[in-house]
């Protein structure tokens, strides 16, 4: 097989041969056919993320084809096209995961392969509308904006939502999701071409977040929204605060822009908000997320494809995010 792997921080990803894979009991080896990148993926390549051991394969997403099975898995899996969930051990808990939650691509080997081993009870079956990229792209991205939007975010039909930095992975499904939903969905973006592709897939609107008052100007023309999701934290929270409706929720699943500067909690227990957090999703979540997937064919948004072996430059992009949606690696 041939894989991508993390031998050092701050060093690229080395193409490297390695003997093909053996499942052990319960686990599958999958043919990789396309696996998809996550900001994870970048953070661990920078040394900023907890618990990285060398050397890795990165990578949390693929769809692909299972090519054997392990002792004790039902055998009619091989040969079948699948995706897996990423989230391994969540636990029983469907509130928060067991302190063994972990995901593919540290420290388990990861998808940026031409095979991986993965449990089979993460398996299932790929969406039938999707084609192999698209399906690569959904797993990680799309548990994550499911559990923000609706599990923990508690979304309801007709409520006003902001979802903030949409060029963002996660933040395009978050958009595809509440607009699905019924919401009244409107964004953020460091850039009007974003705004615009958000607007095609159902936004009403957008402003740019670098905008001094941006939020005053939306207070002024939308109102203030139920609901904001966001990854971004930041110096740019405040925003948030006193742009959300009295009773309004704020769920955080990141702080791709690090700590607010400081949390008006006047404006907290006043305004009686909901500052929630979202990590992944349970199982439940997961099962939840691809049946709204399907049931409305959803197509995940991808920006651009690589070739296995240029991975780095899928890697090094994600340090400026200029993409809309996802980049996705192949083995086609
Ligand atoms: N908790 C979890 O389970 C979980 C799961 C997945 C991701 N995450 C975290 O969530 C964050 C997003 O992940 P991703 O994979 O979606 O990342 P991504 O695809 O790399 O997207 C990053 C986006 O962040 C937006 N952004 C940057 N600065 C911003 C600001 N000041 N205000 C608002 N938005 C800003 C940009 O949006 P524009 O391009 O539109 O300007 C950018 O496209 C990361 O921090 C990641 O680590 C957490």
């Amino acid at each position: 097989m041939k894989c991508l792997t993390l031998n050092a921080i701050k060093s690229p990803l080395q193409l490297e041969e390695r003997p093909d894979l053996m499942p052990g009991p319960g686990e599958v080896v999958v043919q990789v056919k396309a696996a998809a990148l996550n900001r994870r993926d970048f953070w661990i390549t920078l040394g900023m993320y907890p618990g990285i051991e060398l050397p890795c394969i990165l990578g949390s997403d693929a769809s692909g084809i299972v090519k054997s099975c392990g002792a004790g898995v039902d055998q009619s899996w091989t040969d079948r096209e699948i995706i897996f969930d990423p989230g391994l051990d969540w636990g029983d808990n469907p509130n928060v995961q067991h302190p063994r939650f972990n995901i593919m691509g540290l420290p388990r080997d990861g998808t940026f392969a031409t095979e991986v081993i993965v449990p089979a009870s993460q398996l299932s079956a790929r969406p039938e509308h999707l084609d192999w990229i698209e399906s690569a792209a959904l797993p990680l991205a799309g548990v994550t904006a499911y559990r923000a939007v609706f599990t923990q975010g508690s979304l309801q039909s007709g409520e006003t939502v902001l979802v903030t930095g949409v060029g963002g992975g996660v933040a395009t499904f978050a958009l595809q999701f509440a607009v699905a939903a019924g919401a009244n969905v409107w964004v953020t973006s460091s850039s009007s071409a974003k705004i615009d592709r958000a607007v095609e897939l159902g936004a009403q609107g957008g402003f740019d977040y670098r905008d001094e008052g941006w939020w005053k100007q939306m207070a002024k023309d939308v109102g203030a929204p139920n609901l904001i999701i966001d990854s971004a934290g930041g110096s740019g929270y405040g925003a948030l605060l006193n742009l959300a409706d009295t009773g309004g929720r704020i769920v955080n699943y990141g702080t791709t822009t690090g700590a607010p500067e400081k949390l008006d909690l006047f404006k907290l227990f006043w305004k009686q908000l909901h500052l929630i957090g979202s990590t992944m999703g349970s199982p439940a979540d997961f099962r939840a997320m691809l049946k709204l997937v399907n049931e409305h064919k959803l197509r995940p948004v991808v920006d651009a494809v690589f070739p296995l072996k240029d991975g780095n430059t899928a890697v090094s992009r994600m340090a400026s995010s200029p993409q809309f949606g996802k980049y996705v690696l192949t083995n086609e």
